[in-house]
């Protein structure tokens, strides 16, 4: 799971749970340094009062002493004399300040040492780790400390002078002290024991903090989500409304609703935009008609006037056949007109309860029963249709499949109504030419024809009519056998 893709409230929820555990590690590295700091500091304070203490032991006993203070004297001083130990032999002192003592010449020479009679072997001890009185010498305070890691724990060993009755360097003084950390490991593992459980506390707080930090925000965010979700460009645009946003959700939301209804707006003047553009090419397109028979009913006009001969014997019949000829033209134009007209102010649907077999049974009366039968699965088939509008609709069908028949053949055209539980379907199946594949996608267009008369206006209507009823409009055709129209209507 990589962030970057995961949701908001999950990254809100891993953010906050990150920086709970981040700040709880920090603390965590802060104290054990810190720990370590202190333990460090109060084993050098103890180092160096154990080192004073043993100082002014020692000086003690050199004022006391009946032997010359001499750094060959010193270990007769510090002996241990047989079995009766003398109060100044070292192993006393050694256990008076509990920690080992070993005296060096300041050739580095080991000269007198506690540990001495317990172990003759310590070999390491003998000498001076070398450049030890060079940095003696170099220290302000005349002394100076060793650490090294140990198994039990971090040793320091100190080394400085002891000093003859004028103040001259005549030895180097070594305490080795075992850091002993056991008590500062118990308080610190205590502290961590409780800074464990608050942040377990503060852990599980943040959790419940983050989860309800998060749905709040999301919860308005997912309202939008489900909103534009919704939102397509082919209905009105809705506007987003939301309960106590927090104000960049409000914002947010602000801008959304300000850009609906800008849209709402834009979608409004394209669409008047189009019907404006409707009407301009259906203007054009009349004119156009119209036009066409002009030419040559004005050139027909215009020979007849020149030709016209009042005393030819012949001139009656000949104005007939004139007159006739204009009629003609002048019915073509008014068909014209009326097909647009039909097209352009296709009244509302006015829905009735009607029954359907009975209105396509008179609307096929104009037509030859032997070519145009009908069949109907029911008697009566009673809803809602507008009675003209469907008898239109049945009127250009039959004419187009009545059209479609090529001469060759008789027409055979069947027109018929099946009822089921909850749809109507009427049909109509010609046995013509059929409808070629290039053009099966734009036959409902209107103007559409591959007819030299047509006005491609009739499935235009036919299809503008049957949606006003809620219906659906398709066909199957086959080249050279006919083609179906099906019309169906939810009951
Ligand atoms: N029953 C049919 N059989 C074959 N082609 C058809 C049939 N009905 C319609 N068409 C095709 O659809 C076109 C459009 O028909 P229509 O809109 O009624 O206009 P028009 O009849 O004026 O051509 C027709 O020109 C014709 O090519
Ligand atoms: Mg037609």
């Amino acid at each position: 799971m990589k962030i970057s893709t995961t949701s908001l409230r999950s990254k809100i929820f891993l953010s906050m749970i990150g920086l709970v555990f981040l700040a709880s590690v920090m603390i965590l590295v802060v104290t054990v340094s810190q720990y370590k700091e202190e333990a460090e500091e109060y084993h050098k304070k103890r180092l160096l009062r154990k080192e004073t203490a043993v100082k002014v032991h020692i000086n003690s006993i050199l004022e006391n002493t009946s032997y010359e203070v001499k750094t060959d004297k010193l270990k007769y001083i510090f002996k241990s004399n047989g079995s009766t130990r003398g109060l100044s032999s070292i192993s006393e002192l050694s256990r008076i300040h509990k920690m080992p003592i070993n005296i060096y010449d300041l050739r580095g020479n080991l000269i007198i040492s506690s540990l001495w009679r317990l172990d003759q072997k310590f070999d390491s001890i003998r000498h001076l780790p070398p450049g030890i009185i060079k940095k003696i010498d170099q220290n302000r305070n005349k002394r100076y400390v060793i650490k090294h890691e140990g198994k039990e724990g971090e040793y320091q060993s100190s080394y400085s002078y002891i000093y003859d009755r004028q103040f001259k360097p005549i030895a180097v003084l070594n305490l080795p002290y075992l850091a002993d950390s056991t008590f500062y490991k118990k308080e610190l593992q205590e502290f961590l024991k409780n800074l464990a459980s608050i942040y377990l506390f503060m852990f599980i707080l943040a959790i419940f903090v983050s989860y309800l930090l998060s749905r709040y925000i999301t919860k308005s965010l997912n309202t939008i989500n489900n909103i534009l979700r919704q939102t397509s460009f082919d209905k009105k645009q809705q506007k987003i409304h939301i309960k106590n946003p927090n104000d960049e959700i409000n914002e947010l939301v602000d801008s959304y609703n300000k850009m609906v209804d800008e849209l709402n707006e834009s979608a409004e003047k394209l669409a008047q935009n189009e019907r404006e553009q409707a009407w301009r090419n259906m203007a054009r397109q009349v004119a156009h008609e119209i036009k066409n028979p002009l030419t040559p009913m004005r050139l027909n006009i215009q020979s007849f006037q020149m030709m016209f001969d009042p005393n030819d014997p012949n001139i009656k019949q000949k104005f007939d056949e004139f007159a006739q000829m204009l009629i003609e033209q002048i019915d073509l134009m008014s068909q014209i007109a009326s097909a647009f007209s039909d097209f352009a102010k296709m009244p509302q649907a006015r829905l009735q309860e009607n029954d359907l077999v009975e209105t396509i049974e008179s609307a096929l009366k104009l037509y030859n029963p032997e070519q145009v039968r009908f069949v109907s699965s029911k008697e009566k088939i009673f809803f809602n249709f507008d009675k003209n509008q469907i008898q239109r609709v049945i009127v250009n069908l039959v004419k187009n499949a009545l059209q479609s028949v090529p001469d060759t053949r008789i027409p055979d055209i069947l027109v018929s109504i099946r009822e089921t539980d909850d749809k109507i379907y009427i049909t109509v199946t010609d046995n013509g030419s059929g409808i070629a594949k290039e053009y099966a996608g734009r036959i409902f267009e209107p103007k559409f024809t591959t007819k030299n008369s047509g006005m491609g206006l009739g499935l235009a209507i036919v299809k503008k009519i049957i949606e006003n009823h809620n219906g659906k409009i398709y066909f199957n055709s086959e080249p050279e056998v006919g083609t179906t129209f099906i019309i169906e209507f939810k009951k």
